[in-house]
């Protein structure tokens, strides 16, 4: 990367942080000298996590929570400011995933998408605002299903445009503190939990139908969280930023494809 972030003094935590894109960004921070703090659900990724993390020699720590449980979000913010102090990058990023046709998904399968990425983002920026420095930057992790229609993706589709709207509003309202909230929505992004979900069969048309020419990697998207993060960014809130090679739309082709795949494989066994 030829732009030379230094985040050293900085406080980061990201929320779902602890793999995929979200770990990326993390390592990212890390490796600029960004103390970094990560939380999700699972105690065993929380700890794969500060593992990593400790090998770029920052300071480090990691919560179990679950973003859907307000009070457990409100207890992590608590444990951040007795060890922590205020939070410079505040990164809500944890997202639950599956490809089904909406006719066949449950009231609880609909409501469970909705809970980790609306509710959850909202128990993020709601719980943590309290907590954030003067001229904090606040992102919210959002898809390209936010704004376009994908089949098999009704619950990300409404939950991810309810994020988007979340992320407008609060920039609004929170500007007159100083505090930027935008968001990121990363396109294909390869060897990730979304990817493999959303795509398990894919033949490489994915990568053809991104104008770039590649699938995105998780650096990609830890750029653009740096710099908006970063004062090159400063006038910069309220924005949805695609990082995403340029192919949102044709890439979700790919995505309805894989539906496809699965509605006829579910149908070859009936
Ligand atoms: C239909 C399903 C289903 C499936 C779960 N459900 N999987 N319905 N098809 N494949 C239903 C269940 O039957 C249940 O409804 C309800 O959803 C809740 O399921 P649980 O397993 O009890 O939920 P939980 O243990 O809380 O797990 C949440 C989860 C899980 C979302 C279902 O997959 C998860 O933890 N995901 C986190 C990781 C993840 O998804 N990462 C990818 C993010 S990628 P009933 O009615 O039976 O009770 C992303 C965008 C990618 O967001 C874009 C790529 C281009
Ligand atoms: P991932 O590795 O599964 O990341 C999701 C993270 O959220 C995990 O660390 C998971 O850890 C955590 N999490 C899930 N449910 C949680 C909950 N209820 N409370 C707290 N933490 C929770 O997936 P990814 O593919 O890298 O996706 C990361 C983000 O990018 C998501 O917001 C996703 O929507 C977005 N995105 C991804 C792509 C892509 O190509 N992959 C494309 C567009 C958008 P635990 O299991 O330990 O909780």
């Amino acid at each position: 990367m030829d732009i030379q972030f230094d985040f050293t003094g900085k406080k980061v935590v990201i929320f779902g942080g602890t793999t995929g894109i979200n770990f990326g960004i993390a390592e990212a921070f890390a490796a600029r000298g960004a103390a970094v703090v990560v939380v999700s659900r699972k105690r065993a990724n929380v700890d794969a996590a500060i593992e990593k993390l400790d090998a770029y020699g920052v300071p480090v720590g990691g919560f179990v929570a679950d973003v859907r449980d307000m009070r457990s979000v409100e207890e992590v913010f608590e444990s951040i400011r007795a060890e922590w102090g205020a939070i410079d990058v505040l990164i809500s990023g944890a997202a639950g995933n599956f490809l089904a046709e909406a006719s066949a998904l449950s009231s609880n399968g609909f409501k469970v998408v909705v809970d980790i990425d609306l509710n959850g983002t909202f128990h993020v920026m709601r719980a943590g605002l309290d907590y954030l420095a003067p001229g904090a930057s606040v992102i919210n992790i959002t898809a390209p299903q936010a704004s376009i229609p994908v089949r098999y993706q009704a619950h990300v589709c409404a939950a991810k445009a309810g994020v988007d709207q979340l992320t407008r509003v609060l920039a609004l309202e929170w500007g007159a503190k100083g505090i930027r909230v935008n968001a990121i929505a990363p396109g294909p992004i390869a060897g990730t939990e979304g990817m493999a979900r959303l795509t398990p069969h894919d033949d490489g048309a994915a990568i053809e139908s991104v104008p770039l020419g590649r699938l995105g990697t998780k650096d990609d998207v830890a750029g653009l969280a740096m710099f908006l993060s970063s004062s090159a960014a400063r006038y910069i809130s309220g924005a949805i930023i695609p990082c995403d090679g340029g192919g949102s739309g044709e890439s979700v082709l790919q995505i309805q494809e894989a539906g496809r795949f699965l509605a006829a494989a579910a149908a070859a066994q009936q």
